[in-house]
């Protein structure tokens, strides 16, 4: 009998793409194979995913790809996705299987808007599990949203409908409603995201990139919450749609310790042209170094690259795509502008560095909630009347969270926490082992 198998499907964006990726190197340690399913639209932009089904009887990890059926100007998101991928399915696991005749798919994994495939799953008679790739308090968010409709709280489109705080459950944070994930979304979306926690019912596990150390009361909520993480298999992302550009890294040995301000929003959010001059303007403002991720792509090419005439940049340096984790480890780095993505937090607390939190959209609310009121690692941007962080706003508050001993000292006990807990017997360690377990 062959070992484990698991075909796991990313929703394909950079934020689902590297904790399945992490996910499934922790698997590879413990003995399982891994077929990893990217679009082909994917594939080709992914540095080093290399494979295809001739690899398919090799052990570890094996890279698949999958057509969404688009067109290559199409709008890549969740729902003309989910109308073209599932019919691709049971065919790719029918070819796997015939190629890889002694270890058959024996589980699938699927993270956020792909869950149609765990439906696809149960109909082939195969194991199915859904990874969550944001923290446990957004997919509390999600599980509630029936209760928090009967409660009158929102109504059936997710918009607030009295004025009043929201907490959860009783180990929960107070939060408003502006910090439910679907919170700053046009709602156009939320029908989709009551649609897909229906399929979420497929998964046997839901498994959660958090730990109970960082979330004690969102992971408890319910027995299918599993949490394994945070995943931090590898200090870098192998599957970086982007060239990473590690000059940064060089320039980062020249500066001195705990001098450099990183700014980075992950792979998705996109300033707007007054608030990208402010922020370029802010970071001239600082008497310190700086290094800025502005992500080069069709989309934000003309936006973000506006640069203000009197921005002088002289202090800094503005790459496309960064090693990020090796750029949050590395001891000159002092604090993170932070758009506040699940990863980047992870990545952020597990390496002790303050956080500047600027969400701009979905689980980043939540995520600032616990990095500034919770964990008390980081500080928020106050916003002028016109929604703008303002550069005096962002000099102000690199000095404050700077200044703050507190703040340093929360985020070194807390690396000290999670990075103890990667050990082999923690409560992660165990709940991964339990779900190989189960998926034999
Ligand atoms: C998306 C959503 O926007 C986010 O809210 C959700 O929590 C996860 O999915 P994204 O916006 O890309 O993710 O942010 P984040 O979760 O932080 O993931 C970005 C990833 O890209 C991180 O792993 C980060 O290390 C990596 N990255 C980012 C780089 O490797 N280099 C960079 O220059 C910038």
């Amino acid at each position: 009998m062959g070992v484990p198998h698991f075909l796991v499907i990313p929703y394909p964006v950079q934020g689902h793409v590297n904790p399945l990726m992490q996910f499934s190197e922790a698997l590879t340690k413990h003995g399982c194979k891994i077929t990893f399913v990217n679009t082909e639209f994917n594939h080709k932009r992914a540095k080093n995913s290399v494979g295809g089904l001739d690899n398919l009887k090799e052990e570890g990890m094996r890279f698949v790809t999958i057509p969404d059926g688009l067109d290559p100007e199409d709008d890549r998101i969740f729902v003309s996705i989910k109308t073209n991928m599932p019919a691709f399915l049971p065919k790719l696991v029918q070819d796997i299987n015939a190629l890889d005749a002694d270890n058959n798919i024996t589980c699938i994994v699927a993270t956020m808007h792909m869950c149609w495939a765990l439906q696809v799953a149960q109909k082939l008679g195969i194991k199915a599990a859904f990874l969550w790739t944001a923290s446990a308090a957004s997919l509390a968010a999600l599980y509630f949203i029936p209760k928090l409709i009967e409660d009158g709280i929102i109504d059936s489109e997710g918009v607030q409908t009295k004025k009043q705080e929201i907490q959860l459950s009783p180990n929960m944070p107070v939060m408003d409603a502006e910090d439910l994930p679907w919170g700053g979304f046009a709602n156009k979306f939320f029908p989709h995201i009551v649609k897909e926690m229906k399929n979420l019912e497929f998964g046997e596990w839901w498994l959660c990139n958090s730990t109970s150390d960082l979330e004690p009361g969102a992971v408890s909520i319910s027995p299918k919450f599993l949490p394994i993480g945070p995943l931090m298999e590898s200090d870098s992302n192998k599957s970086s749609f982007w060239e990473e550009d590690t000059t940064c890294l060089t320039w980062l040995d020249q500066q001195p310790p705990e001098s450099v301000v990183y700014v980075s929003f992950g792979s998705i959010a996109i300033l707007e042209p007054n608030q990208f001059k402010e922020l370029a303007l802010g970071l001239d403002l600082l008497k310190r170094p700086f290094l800025w991720v502005v992500r080069p792509s069709n989309d934000n090419d003309k936006v973000n690259k506006a640069y203000p005439d009197e921005f002088h940049g002289s202090k800094g340096k503005i790459v496309n795509w960064a090693p990020q984790k090796k750029i949050l480890n590395h001891p000159a780095i002092a604090c993170f502008i932070s758009h506040c993505g699940w990863n980047s937090t992870l990545e952020g607390v597990c390496s002790g560095t303050p956080f500047l939190c600027l969400p701009f959209f979905s689980d980043q609310f939540l995520n600032r909630l616990y990095i500034c009121d919770v964990w008390k690692v980081g500080l928020k941007f106050d916003k002028d009347e016109n929604g703008l962080v303002l550069k005096e706003e962002i000099r102000k508050k690199v000095e404050q969270v700077l200044e703050n001993g507190d703040i340093k000292a929360r985020s070194l006990k807390l690396q000290e926490l999670l990075v103890d807990k990667s050990v082999k017997n923690s409560e992660s360690s165990k709940n991964l082992e339990k779900f190989i377990n189960w998926a034999k």
